[in-house]
């Protein structure tokens, strides 16, 4: 049976066939025996222009880093950054990379709790004080899997009254719109990270990329291995950035999917939904987490849970699918919820 996976956040939808034909005919013309003809800069470019469309930063290729999906970039500001033995703050629950990439490097983790479910609330005062004495604080936003939105203010208050580089990942940005990318490069310490895996629907090709200060994103630079991004990916990179408007179709089928979710799941009793305004909702349910996702599971549907987080015990992610397997998936939840027990 072929699973329907709702459970990594992708987008349901293979690129359109016009976009992945002139990747293929763009990459037969590209000399794969050379390191890099130069690819790396004009994306870099390219880039800095989607970051800040209207010039306000302005960002440059000089603020931008490439990463091998950004996952890979997070690893990086662990880093350079912060290093063995400084404090790494990562709000919990969230992105878990932040957690796994800093405790890989030696830094010492401090998990910062949000409020309770389903707001799930940033407390910025006890925010600021845990970021005191830190070298580095991940801040998601909108938050994965939460959908806490970090106020703007928050963020000043981070960059203004602590030493931490404050990493912002934006990975959901082209869903909500949200960006702080055009303050980066005029700001000390602040570095907005993004990727092409959710709705540019490149994730299995690896394409991230850090807006930093040029100072930092020159550390950054110096620090990553040379050639960390294929010549491939670049060029699929440098396709989908150009051609965005073709995805549009598909930004908007992906949030009425979501909305879908958050239709079929609210009212439902004893089930609460937090929206997150992307392509994800977190759903809490008087069932554990693992005998949910494990019942689903043999329903054909993979869903995401939280094994190591004491607050989502009872909760699952979910990513809107393609209509079919939205429905899918909402007929077998209120199949599990009607014939499984707590
Ligand atoms: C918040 C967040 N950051 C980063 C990533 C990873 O993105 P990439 O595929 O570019 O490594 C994800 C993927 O789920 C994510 O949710």
């Amino acid at each position: 049976m072929d699973l329907i996976r709702l459970n990594a956040n992708e987008s349901p939808y293979d690129l359109p066939a016009p976009l992945k034909e002139e990747i293929l005919e763009a990459a037969r013309a590209l000399p794969f025996n050379r390191y890099d003809p130069g690819l790396a800069d004009d994306l870099r470019r390219r880039l800095a222009a989607y970051a800040d469309p209207d010039s306000r930063g302005p960002v440059t290729a000089a603020n931008i880093v490439l990463g091998n999906g950004s996952d890979e970039l997070i690893l990086l500001v662990n880093e350079v950054f912060a290093g063995p033995g400084r404090k790494v703050v990562v709000i919990s629950p969230s992105f878990e990379m932040y957690r796994i990439t800093a405790l890989r490097i030696g830094a010492e983790v401090e998990r910062f709790e949000l409020g309770p479910g389903p707001a799930f609330a940033l407390d910025a005062d006890a925010l600021v004080k845990a970021c005191r004495d830190a070298a580095v604080i991940f801040v998601c936003r909108p938050n994965n899997p939460t959908g806490t939105v970090a106020p703007e203010a928050a963020i000043d208050r981070l960059l203004a009254e602590t030493p931490a580089v404050v990493a912002v990942d934006e990975a959901y940005h082209e869903f909500t719109g949200l960006t702080l990318a055009p303050r980066a490069p005029r700001s000390e310490r602040l570095i907005v990270l993004r990727t092409l895996s959710k709705l540019f629907a490149v994730a299995g090709l690896r394409l991230g990329y850090a807006i930093a200060p040029a100072p930092l994103a020159e550390r950054m630079n110096r620090a990553r291995l040379p050639f960390n991004v294929s010549t491939f990916t670049q060029l699929a990179a440098r396709v989908v950035v150009d051609r965005r408007a073709e995805l549009e179709p598909l930004r908007r089928a992906i949030l009425s999917e979501t909305a879908k979710l958050e239709a079929g799941l609210a009212g439902r009793p004893g089930v609460t939904v937090t929206p997150t305004g992307t392509n994800f909702v977190l759903v809490e349910t008087p069932l554990s987490a693992v005998k949910l996702a494990d019942e689903l599971r043999q329903r054909g549907i993979l869903v995401r849970t939280y094994q190591d987080e004491p607050a989502l015990r009872h909760h699952v992610r979910v990513n809107a699918g393609r209509s079919d397997e939205t429905g899918a998936f909402l007929t077998a939840f209120g199949d599990v919820l009607s014939h499984v027990k707590a």
